[in-house]
Order: C-alpha cells, then sequence, then structure tokens
C-alpha cells in the first residue's frame, strides 16, 4: 500500500492524471474502471486536458463502479449523465466501449448478471476510487458482508444526507443503487483512492489503520497488492496520518 499526500487536490489529481495517462499508453488495450462523484471530476478534467494535447483514448475499455437504481440514463444525477457531462463527450472513446451498470430496468437482477459478465470480459488494468464518508467504495455500503459481484443496495442513511447535495432535496436522492462488487475491484491491476478535505478524515483513517471490517468496506484495499491511496494534507492532517 503507497500513501501519497500532496499539499492540494490540484497537485494530486496532476499525479493521479499521469498514472492513468500511463496506463492507457502502456497496455494494448487498457480498461479503466471509473468512479463518480465530487472527488474525481477534477482528474477527468485534466485527462480532457491531456486529451486535448494529444492522448488517445480510442483503445480504451471503460467500466462503472455504480448508478443509482430508478434514475434514467438522462436523469441529470444519473451516472451515465455524469460521466458524460465530465469526460466521455470530450474525449474520443468509442461509445460501444463505455459500460456503466443501468439502474433503470424492470429486472434488476438480470442487468447485475449482465454486468458481471462485461466484467469477466474486461478485466481492470486501473481502478479510481473515491471513498464515501462511511467507508463505501462504489456503493458497496458497510455493514454487510463483503459481496464480490454487482448487486442491488440500498443506500445508508448517511450516504443518503451526503448526496443529498447533489440533488433538489434529501427525498429526491434514490434509496437504492447497483454497484460493482469486491472482487473485479479487487482483481484490479493497480488501484487509486483519491481522497480530498478533512471530511474523509475518519474513512481513510478506518481504512488504512483499522482492521480489514466490513463496516468499512475501503479497508479491504489493505490486501490488494497495488493500491496507492492519494490525499491531500487536509485529509492526512486530520486522520494523523504518521508520514
Ligand atoms: C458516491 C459514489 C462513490 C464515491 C463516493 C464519494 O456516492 N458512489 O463511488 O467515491 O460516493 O463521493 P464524493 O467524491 O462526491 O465525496
Amino acid at each position: 500500500m503507497k500513501i501519497r499526500v500532496f499539499t492540494d487536490s490540484r497537485i494530486a489529481v496532476a499525479y493521479a492524471a499521469a498514472i492513468v495517462e500511463h496506463v492507457v499508453e502502456a497496455e494494448h488495450h487498457p480498461t479503466l474502471s471509473l468512479a463518480t462523484g465530487e472527488t474525481p471530476s477534477a482528474l477527468y478534467a485534466q485527462l480532457v486536458e491531456f486529451h486535448r494535447r494529444g492522448l488517445s483514448f480510442t483503445d480504451v475499455t471503460t467500466v462503472n463502479l455504480d448508478e443509482y437504481v430508478g434514475l434514467p440514463k438522462t436523469h441529470a444525477q444519473s451516472y451515465h449523465q455524469y460521466m458524460q457531462e465530465h469526460f466521455f463527450q470530450w474525449i474520443d472513446i468509442s461509445k460501444d466501449r463505455i459500460f456503466i451498470p443501468n439502474g433503470y430496468v424492470n429486472n434488476l437482477q438480470n442487468e447485475c448478471e449482465r454486468y458481471d459478465r462485461i466484467l469477466q470480459q474486461h478485466p481492470i488494468d486501473l481502478q479510481i476510487l473515491g471513498i464515501g464518508i462511511n467507508g463505501h467504495i462504489g456503493f458497496n455500503e458497510p455493514g454487510t458482508a463483503f459481496k464480490p459481484t454487482t448487486h442491488i443496495v440500498g443506500l445508508s442513511e448517511e450516504t443518503i444526507r451526503s448526496n443529498a447535495r447533489f440533488f433538489n432535496s434529501l427525498n429526491d436522492v434514490p434509496k437504492q443503487a447497483i454497484t460493482m462488487g469486491l472482487q473485479p475491484i479487487m482483481q484490479s491491476k493497480q488501484i487509486l483512492l483519491m481522497a480530498f478535505g478533512e471530511q474523509k478524515a475518519q474513512a481513510v483513517h478506518l481504512a488504512l489503520e483499522g482492521d480489514v471490517q466490513t463496516h468499512v468496506p475501503a479497508s479491504i484495499l489493505q490486501i490488494h497488492p497495488n493500491v496507492t491511496f492519494i490525499l491531500d494534507e487536509a485529509v492526512a492532517k486530520a486522520c494523523k496520518l504518521n508520514l
């Protein structure tokens, strides 16, 4: 486990973007697994900038970690829309190499199975992660057994409250999501987890320094052979990392 602390998130994001670029260029047909939320948005902006300066994504496949249940792909807060707005519309990726679970289907179980088949066909070279304030990764929420495969999850109160900032009201936040399970994440060749700001301190502290436990899904990363936590000073200081 590597921990890299940067003065501010801007420099941290530049570091992460350089690693993404390296993977995109070094691998023949790289698969990137992508996260949504506030944390990775600056990373996508940086990668779009790299694209403008010549980095091509034509050979890249992307899979996404998760999606809300009940939001159509065109909903402003769906993760489909997020990815389009922040990343895909600006780069030269081919549409048929973009995979995101669909939370707007009648048969969610079938959708989980369909997504697992896609993940089996596209082992992940580089996994980008944020972390929830309760230690979730993707939407693998605390408290239940670690789940290896794609599944439907009831979002915790904490997650609903935290994600309400993106919606008009607390009531508008979906109560369920579809998320990649922990197996494809743990089988990724490389993982970058980015966490910025002191509000993530407790989650990061428990993920890094606590036991591996289902109450902190991100703690499972401790047993991955190639994971880097990319932090800003705010989060590192608040969780009193001994660096
Ligand atoms: C979201 C996503 C996660 C993300 C996390 C933190 O709900 N499902 O993939 O890492 O919560 O989001 P943010 O970066 O906005 O704090």
